[in-house]
């Protein structure tokens, strides 16, 4: 008895002492329970690169409350690269004093009045990708920093990161955030060369599948040593990877460029497929001065609720011919959303059999069948309800543009 009370004393004093934060035991976790489904905010590198400032990002945060965004969901006011001033005598870093004078505390606090939550960014190298300091053997020192600050996202990414694995630096910096304390989403950056699909989703909560976007419908921008993708060179690099998101992990197509200059129904089919890949939806426009039609899209609820359904499955796609695609989303509640894609330059007609097109996701395990269920079908962007499926379903799609309907029993 006395042996069982004395290593049931041990066993407490290890607990205290794991407790208090022992530094020979990290947590290489993730925080859970955050980003249950696809994080929505906004970052600032899409439009202003590395010109950012405090007054941007208060700006940011005052329109994204006005402008109705926040109401519709979108949470995070994320400062991406150029924020960066040098470290102080000790190591720690320093916001740019000229940039923002009021430091990165204030700016949180700002954002947090607001009913928002400030995201930061580092890199896992010796330098950012805009040359500003990197996280490399600062790891713990900069979590902290974050934590202190009040930080709640961290985007990490990935240059400058000669001789150092990825799994294992995002485990490291995963662990100094646990040290910390302070519960943070960690966005990878890693651009899809390791396969961050694999070990992503116990380290961090979401993990870029591709280089950077480029603001065009269909290109690719060659900078030289790298290329930017168009939104569909993006869309087509997502294949394969839908087993590997779910509540609390998903792929990452790169942040929108909606409202940056595409036309307007280019814009619509970016976000469109965006929800239907259970994408992240990180605005990367001037919310401060946006179209009605920009806004009108980035807040639409019913797409939204595509993007956000709870079961977090991301959608398929399930045809492509002559340029034209059918990509399905198995929604909660028996609900299914199906996206008709028209990548080609002219209008296309589409025409949908669904009693002829029986569909089983072997993933989700769901089942499209009309002559089992006659679904309701209502045409999402046009706003109104459009029979059922009973009949083929029949639609003109616009060049460069898509027909989303939801199907509800
Ligand atoms: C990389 C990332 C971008 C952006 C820039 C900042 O290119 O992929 O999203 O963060 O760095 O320099």
């Amino acid at each position: 008895m006395k042996k069982l009370v004395l290593s049931l004393a041990a066993l407490t004093l290890s607990f205290v002492a794991l407790g208090q934060g022992n530094n020979y035991a990290q947590n290489y976790q993730k925080f859970e329970g955050l980003a249950m489904t696809p994080p929505m905010g906004w970052n600032s590198w899409n439009k202003f690169a590395c010109n950012v400032d405090e007054k941007l990002i208060r700006e940011t945060a005052d329109a994204m409350v006005s402008s109705g965004m926040k109401a519709a969901g979108y949470t995070y006011i994320n400062i991406d690269d150029c924020w960066h001033g040098d470290r102080d005598s000790l190591g720690f870093i320093q916001a740019d004093p000229k940039r923002f004078p009021s430091g990165i505390k204030a700016l949180a606090d700002y954002v947090h009045s607001k009913g928002l939550k400030l995201g930061i960014y580092s890199d896992a190298g010796s330098q950012t990708c805009g040359g500003r300091p990197g996280s490399r053997g600062y790891e713990f020192q900069d979590a902290q920093m974050y934590a202190q600050w009040g930080v709640d996202y961290l985007k990490y990414d990935w240059c400058n990161t000669e001789g150092l694995k990825a799994e294992g630096a995002y485990k490291t910096i995963t662990a100094a955030l646990r040290k910390a304390g302070r519960p943070m989403v960690l966005s990878i950056c890693e651009w899809g060369t390791d396969k961050p699909w694999e070990w992503g989703p116990a380290v961090g909560h979401l993990w870029r599948t591709t280089g950077d976007i480029y603001n065009c419908f269909d290109c690719v921008k060659d900078h030289g040593t790298w290329k930017s993708w168009g939104v569909m060179q993006i869309l087509d690099q997502q294949e394969g990877l839908r087993q590997y998101a779910g509540p609390g992990q998903w792929n990452d197509p790169d942040m929108l460029e909606v409202g940056n200059g595409m036309a307007v129904n280019e814009d619509r089919a970016h976000f469109t497929m965006w929800s239907m890949l259970a994408a992240p939806l990180i605005a990367g426009n001037d919310l401060r001065q946006m179209s009605k039609e920009t806004l009108a899209i980035l807040t639409d609820r019913e797409v939204l609720a595509i993007n956000q359904d709870k079961l977090g499955i991301q959608g398929l796609k399930y045809s492509a011919k002559d340029s034209l695609e059918t990509w399905l989303k198995p929604l909660d509640g028996g609900k299914w959303a199906v996206a008709f894609l028209n990548r080609a330059k002219v209008p296309q007609k589409v025409s949908f059999d669904w009693k002829k097109t029986p569909i089983t996701d072997a993933l989700s395990k769901r089942e499209l069948n009309a002559n089992k269920t006659d679904y309701k079908i209502r045409n999402v962007w046009a706003k109104k309800s459009q029979g059922t499926t009973k009949k083929a379903f029949e639609a003109t799609v616009p060049a460069h543009d898509v027909v989303l309907v939801v199907l509800a029993e």
